[in-house]
């Protein structure tokens, strides 16, 4: 139970204009009739694939959560002593705001107190995860933002009391191609001003083996997590998928520095989707193709960032430099 005072350095706006089974339906509709098949990856996130994910984040293959996470330790000091005074810390995807811990204490140690503004679409973790916060921080404000990313960022803008660090990690840029990553992140800038700052987590270009491993771990939870998919698909629109006749499949393309996830089909085989009044055929080894992981060189994120008009102001990478922290200031 959080006290009376934590509840009151709390808000939440929730803006979620449309009904999450009516867009789940359609995106399914339209992208299991398309060649080849596809479903949007902000799919793969209800309240299973969510846990799933966090589990992801354990699993020795899954780098990216630790290196991100040990570059938070050594730099947040820095990072915080970027700005003058207090300042709004704005964090697109919030999920449970484990790893902005080091932030905020760096914020709070370095200016004594700090406006804090998760966006996530789901308001249940927003709330629970904010007054966990207010609970141990009573320096803390928190005005929390339920919504897409995209529909987050006029509020974010219309917060002008503090200078905004905008902080997007874990690399969910990379689940944008790259023309997608460009122009949200020139939508970003639009809603900044000139004191503001970006701080964009982002996963490097390495080797084939490792990011498949990583994409693929051993103890099959990434799999889980995609089969995942279909299973949502039975219990929300009442289809008929067999979970065993398809399998996960993490490829890396190194010339596009992307790993192509799918679901694939390991047979010849009809589904019915009941809710939908459609069947869908598949070929042996037809796939769903359901996310794209883009992977970053130097050059490249110099490149986003240019395309977005900001530009790298410092950017750190972890000892084995499998992933970086960029601070983006306006250009
Ligand atoms: C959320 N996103 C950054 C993860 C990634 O690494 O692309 C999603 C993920 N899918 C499978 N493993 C992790």
């Amino acid at each position: 139970m959080s006290s009376q005072n934590a509840i009151s350095r709390f808000s939440l706006i929730a803006r979620d204009s449309k009904d999450h089974l009516a867009s789940f339906a359609e995106a399914v509709e339209a992208g299991l009739q398309g060649r080849p098949k596809s479903i949007p990856c902000r799919f793969l996130y209800d309240e299973e694939g969510s846990q799933l994910f966090e589990q992801i984040c354990e699993v020795p293959e899954y780098y990216l959560t630790r290196a991100e996470r040990s570059i938070l330790e050594k730099r947040a000091t820095e990072i915080a002593a970027c700005f003058d005074g207090p300042l709004t810390l704005a964090e697109l995807g919030s999920g449970n705001a484990a790893k902005t811990r080091l932030l905020i204490e760096a914020c709070l140690h370095a200016h004594g107190r700090l406006r804090y503004v998760p966006v996530d679409i789901s308001p249940e973790i927003l709330e629970s995860s904010s007054l966990a916060l207010l609970d141990d921080y009573p320096a803390l404000e928190v005005r929390a933002i339920a919504t897409e990313y995209r529909a987050s960022l006029p509020h974010v803008r219309a917060d002008t009391e503090y200078p905004k660090l905008i902080a997007w990690l874990g690399s969910s840029i990379g689940n944008l191609t790259r023309d997608e990553a460009a122009a949200f992140l020139h939508s970003v800038r639009g809603n900044m001003s000139r004191e503001d700052r970006v701080l964009l987590g982002i996963d490097l270009r390495k080797s084939p083996r490792e990011l498949e491993a990583a994409y693929d771990d051993a103890a099959g939870v990434t799999s889980r997590f995609s089969l995942n998919l279909l299973q949502r698909l039975n219990r929300e629109l009442d289809a008929n998928f067999d979970i065993g006749a398809f399998r996960h499949s993490a490829v890396y393309c190194e010339a596009e520095g992307r790993v192509h996830i799918e679901i694939v089909s390991r047979r010849a085989q009809r589904v019915r989707i009941d809710a939908l009044d459609m069947e869908v055929e598949f070929a042996a080894d037809e796939g769903i193709h359901t996310e794209n992981a883009f992977k970053y060189s130097a050059e490249e994120i110099e490149r986003l960032a240019a395309a977005a008009d900001l530009e790298l102001d410092r950017g750190w990478s972890d000892v084995h430099e499998r992933f970086s922290l960029n601070l983006l200031a306006p250009a």
